[in-house]
């Protein structure tokens, strides 16, 4: 027998002795409303499903709330300008602006540069994903206001949306982002 095969019996061993273990000792009705850091047997609420829930393309299911241009440069500067630096051009963090054009082989723009002007295709995932991922240390604690008015700021800047632009789940996706024709179907 290989040492792998094994190793994964004795794992499965270990495991099937530990449940074993666990359903002896567990205790009927004594819940002290003290539970695991994960919460298991709790149920799940809304609110932590959504953390796991992405928006599609199209903006069905985006969240409530809304957030200006000028909401959206106060969130910028206090939450996301330490790591994306004061004009967007990055640093710690991505570029988020510039770059128009680059991606086209043809263009003979020189080296292609990556940005959320030039390459993201939707608005509504771009909300999604600052909502669920930024800023980078604390993912997950911005508003639904404060995504979708950091959201704006971030297009006013790549001139996508006008200064007086207010970003909700009704004018996201109707934001046409410079790139959105750019990808191709990879024919597999
Ligand atoms: C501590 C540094 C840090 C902070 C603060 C931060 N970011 Fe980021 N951000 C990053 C890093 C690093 C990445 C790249 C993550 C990756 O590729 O997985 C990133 C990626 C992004 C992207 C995707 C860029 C692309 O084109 O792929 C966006 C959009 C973004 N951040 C927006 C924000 C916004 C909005 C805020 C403020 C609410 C913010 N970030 C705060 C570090 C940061």
């Amino acid at each position: 027998m290989s040492t792998t095969i094994k190793l994964i019996l004795g794992a499965s061993v270990a495991v099937f002795a530990c449940s074993q273990a666990m359903a002896q000792s567990a205790q009927p009705a004594a819940d002290t409303g003290a539970h695991a850091p994960y919460g298991f047997g709790t149920d799940v609420s809304k609110a932590e499903l959504a953390q796991f829930f992405s928006s599609i393309p199209d903006g069905r299911d985006l969240p409530e709330g809304s957030g200006t241009v000028m909401q959206g440069k106060k969130v910028y500067d206090t939450q996301c300008l330490a790591c994306h630096g004061a004009k967007l051009e990055g640093g710690i963090g991505n570029r988020l602006i510039g770059g128009r054009g680059t991606l086209d082989a043809n263009a003979g723009e020189g080296p292609p540069i990556k940005t959320v002007e030039s390459y993201w295709p939707y608005a509504t995932t771009l909300l999604d994903y600052i909502k669920r991922a930024m800023p980078f240390t604390a993912p997950g604690s911005l508003s639904n206001d404060d995504a979708y008015a950091v959201t704006a700021y971030i297009l006013n800047q790549a001139h996508i949306v006008p200064d007086d632009a207010i970003m909700s789940k009704e004018t996201l996706p109707k934001v046409e982002m410079p790139n959105r024709n750019g990808f191709r179907n990879a024919g597999r």
